[in-house]
């Protein structure tokens, strides 16, 4: 059953709007922790800093007793933070300067070596290792030679498309690369772009262990508070959950 990881960068984001020190999302992953149903904590270190800081990380690796996951970029700066922080998990992302939030998953299939590199270096460091891709055959293939144990499947696509049937045909292509991948004994996670409109055909679909969400979320607990925002999060994806079969 997917289960879901509540992204912080976006508490992150307002509090650096005017560099204070409130919203703390720190806070705002213990709030997320307390909430049934929540398997973990995400947030994105990226090189520029310009929401998630160092301090973040390293007080949330003290207080956080689920999983605690850092997205990072395959560079060697980030490779050693994880490193010296030592996470539950690490998911590798590309990272560009000027983008507004990630755009597209890892190239794997065109950067193998390097990323395998940056794979056995986490693992080594005793974390799980995940490899954020966009839901393409070559890329789930070129995932299981790098050696991590999970990839993320990139639900952008999905959850930008303009018209139904557009949905409904990424969405097919997302049950693919999912069923792929599950066959090449890879834990699929997956997100990007989900919200409470979105997420539903999503977590319905068997096999995904994780769902990364965040901005949706951030948004929504403006109006409703974050725990209010978190617990109808984990109520839609537990309710579309495909039941899990009965132990006989
Ligand atoms: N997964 C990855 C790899 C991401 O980079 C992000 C954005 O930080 C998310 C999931 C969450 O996306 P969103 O904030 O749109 O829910």
């Amino acid at each position: 059953m997917a289960k879901l990881c509540v992204n912080i960068d976006h508490v992150a984001t307002v509090r650096q709007a005017r560099r204070a020190i409130e919203p703390d999302p720190v806070y705002a992953a213990v709030i997320a922790e307390l909430c049934p149903g929540v398997a973990g904590i995400t947030l994105h270190v990226r090189e520029d800093r310009r929401h998630v800081q160092d301090r973040d990380l390293l007080t949330l690796r003290q207080l956080i007793k689920i999983k605690l996951n850092l997205e990072l970029a395959p560079v060697a700066a980030m490779l050693e933070l994880a490193e010296a922080t030592r996470p539950t998990q690490g998911t590798l992302v590309p990272e560009r300067r000027q983008e507004v939030t990630t755009e597209g998953g890892l190239d794997v299939a065109g950067q193998e070596a390097l990323i395998r590199n940056a794979v056995a270096r986490l693992q080594a460091a005793g974390l799980l290792v995940s490899l954020f891709i966009d839901p393409r055959s070559e890329q789930i293939k070129a995932a299981r030679q790098t050696g991590a144990e999970a990839v993320e499947l990139n639900t952008a696509a999905y959850a930008e498309s303009a018209t139904a049937e557009e949905q409904r045909r990424s969405r097919d292509l997302l049950a693919e690369a999912l069923q792929m991948a599950n066959r090449e004994g890879l834990i699929v996670h997956a997100g990007h772009g989900l919200t409470y409109r979105n997420v539903s055909a999503v977590a319905a679909l068997p096999g995904i262990e994780e769902l990364n969400i965040g901005h949706s979320i951030v948004a929504r607990s403006i109006f409703v508070g974050f725990e209010r925002a978190v617990t109808e999060m984990v109520q839609l994806i537990e309710r579309a959950c495909p039941a899990e079969p009965a132990i006989a």
